[in-house]
């Protein structure tokens, strides 16, 4: 066993984990791991921008950004949270163009801003032109040049290291335990501060935009360890994934000009959200879409899909602002999408939930917002709560900004001030994981992970979707007890140590289980709808119950603890337009 030392431990290596290590390099020693190369991270498949009020389209304001995020989050995110993020968005955006992003630009050489769903001018009065872009890459350039940024900076990569669990002492975190995938060999890595940056886990739903990678590895470490979940109810659905495979067709078709269309050709979305259409929250895009499959007007020969209606573009209008839309009709449809609307129907897209943290990416363990020492999240993985229940397109790429910056920004500030030393490793992490790789390799009979997963998926597809109720949820809460099972009972047929991908995905399927267990049962605690939680059994918004957010622990034993919190409301104490009330749009 070897073990590693940096002061600084940064899993995952998406655009919060760069932006924090970013800011940390040159005052400490920081080190990055990842179970992919950086490059292949899941925020570079980011396609329509990043909000910001910069204003360079037309009169815009960091105030009104809070105003949408917050009715767009249906009164569910953290307001004082949100105000950081919102006020600190431009700012954000001259930075990164500084490091090089290459944004695309309007003629007078101001960074280009295109409508996106939910972003308004003068508090929900017209669609507002506040997300920044480059073309429709826009995650992928800025992971490139975040990377970019990092290398030059001399930060350390450990490219394809799973982490497998924290390393824990006096009540702190102070290090991970990982397997070099090239060698099967274990690794301790030993530091003063942790951070967890591991991204999203759509890979529990059987239609995705969400890469394979995205298994919630993080919020699977962290409920092994006692740290609790929040919000993991709210997960979103974006509202055009291509059909049948799910794969992201960007909301910046629609911010260019793109309309829904059902099968009778209707411009559908100018009856569910009468101002702003088909620039709704995707929350609202989502079931309309369903809706109307309901109704029997969905197109194709099973009607189970809707059509994004791009023709009223020219083609060099799509080359230009659209290209990854254009190559992916073609490529996987073969269809022009400046003469053909493209089929799409809801993917699983963005959990809104995930590790508890403050603004500064200090992980919290009990609804009294006690911290966890030596340990912090930032981006999908963490919950600070800026979306709430539904999240705001291009608000994504923002917070992992924002929120990556200030992680790193506080893990400076507590190694400069508050440790000195770092506390001694405990190696117990390190037998718990191997005797738990060593169970699966010694196992002679069990199910095969795709079998498991592939229940899995549809559990969760058919029960925890869009639409949800106390049936189909208590009936998956019950299937998920069994699927934990035999998740654990899985057996791995490849027993070599090297690149034994087969070893990470039945590990990566028991993160996969107990993650999902929190998304249902959570589910089935809140009695009501709001945002991308639908009930029908609980059609409306219930503030009296339940404007406050969920928590959710694993006890040692298996078994699930719920507990709520209280929402911070700060900036409806002082101004009327923040006050929750009806979502209309
Ligand atoms: C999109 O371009 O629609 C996805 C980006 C996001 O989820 O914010």
């Amino acid at each position: 066993m070897q073990v590693v030392y940096h002061d600084v431990i940064i899993v995952g290596a998406g655009l919060a984990g760069l932006r924090a290590a970013v800011e940390l390099s040159g005052k400490h020693d920081v080190a990055v791991l990842s179970k992919l190369h950086p490059l292949r991270s899941h925020s570079g498949a980011a396609q329509g921008g990043i909000s910001a009020a910069l204003g360079n389209a037309e009169k815009d304001s960091s105030e009104w950004h809070a105003y949408d995020t917050i009715k767009g989050s249906d009164y569910l995110a953290d307001q004082y949270a949100v105000e950081v993020m919102c006020n600190d968005a431009p700012r954000a955006i001259i930075e990164l163009e500084h490091l090089g992003v290459p944004f695309s630009r309007f003629e007078d050489g101001h960074i280009a801003q295109r409508p996106f769903g939910g972003h308004t001018k003068n508090f929900g009065e017209a669609p507002v032109r506040r997300t920044c872009y480059a073309a429709d890459r826009t995650g992928h350039v800025c992971l490139h040049t975040l990377y970019e940024q990092a290398v030059k900076d001399k930060v350390f990569f450990y490219d394809e290291y799973q982490v497998l669990d924290l390393c824990m002492a006096d009540g702190a975190v102070n290090g991970v335990v990982a397997i070099e995938l090239k060698t099967g060999r274990f690794l301790l890595f030993h530091a003063r501060a942790v951070m967890f940056a591991t991204g999203g886990y759509g890979k529990a739903w059987k239609t995705t935009s969400n890469a394979f990678a995205n298994t919630g590895d993080g919020l699977g470490i962290v409920l092994n360890n006692g740290i609790p979940l929040q919000d993991m109810e709210f997960v979103q659905f974006h509202p055009t994934g291509l059909y049948p495979l799910g794969i992201l067709i960007t909301e910046a078709a629609r911010g260019e000009g793109g309309v829904l269309r059902n099968a009778d050709g209707e411009r559908f979305m100018e009856r569910y959200a009468p101002t702003i259409k088909d620039l709704a929250p995707r929350d609202i895009v989502s079931r309309s879409i369903y809706d109307e499959l309901k109704e029997g007007r969905g197109a194709g020969p099973m009607k189970d899909h809707v059509l994004l209606d791009l023709t009223a573009l020219s083609r060099e209008a799509i080359a230009e602002k659209l290209p990854e839309i254009e190559s992916f009709s073609r490529i996987y449809l073969g269809i022009d999408p400046s003469v053909t609307p493209i089929p799409v129907s809801p993917t699983c897209h963005y959990a809104m939930g995930g590790i508890p943290t403050d603004v500064n990416g200090r992980v919290l363990i009990d609804a009294q917002g006690k911290e966890l020492p030596g340990f912090w999240a930032a981006g999908e993985v963490a919950c600070v709560s800026v979306h709430g229940a539904n999240r705001l397109g291009s608000n994504s790429l923002l917070d992992l900004i924002v929120f990556g910056r200030r992680a790193g920004k506080d893990i400076n500030r507590f190694l400069d001030r508050v440790l000195l030393k770092p506390r001694p490793l405990d190696t117990g992490a390190l037998e718990k994981v191997s005797r738990k790789i060593e169970g699966l390799l010694g196992r002679k009979e069990g199910e095969t992970v795709a079998a498991v997963r592939t229940d899995l998926q549809k559990v969760m597809m058919d029960k925890v979707s869009v639409f949800r109720n106390e049936h189909g949820l208590a009936a998956a809460v019950e299937e998920l007890a069994v699927l934990q099972g035999r998740a654990a009972g899985i057996r791995v047929k490849d027993q070599s140590k090297v690149f034994n991908t087969e070893i990470l995905e039945a590990l990566e399927l028991q993160h996969m289980v107990n993650y999902s267990k929190a998304v249902a049962l959570c589910a089935l605690k809140r009695q009501e709808s709001r945002g991308a939680h639908s009930r029908d059994d609980y059609p409306l918004r219930d503030d009296e119950n339940h404007l406050k957010h969920s928590l959710f622990f694993l006890k040692e034993n298996g078994e699930a603890v719920y507990e709520q919190k209280p929402v911070d409301l700060s900036l409806a104490s002082t101004r009327p337009e923040f006050v929750p009330k009806e979502r209309k749009y």
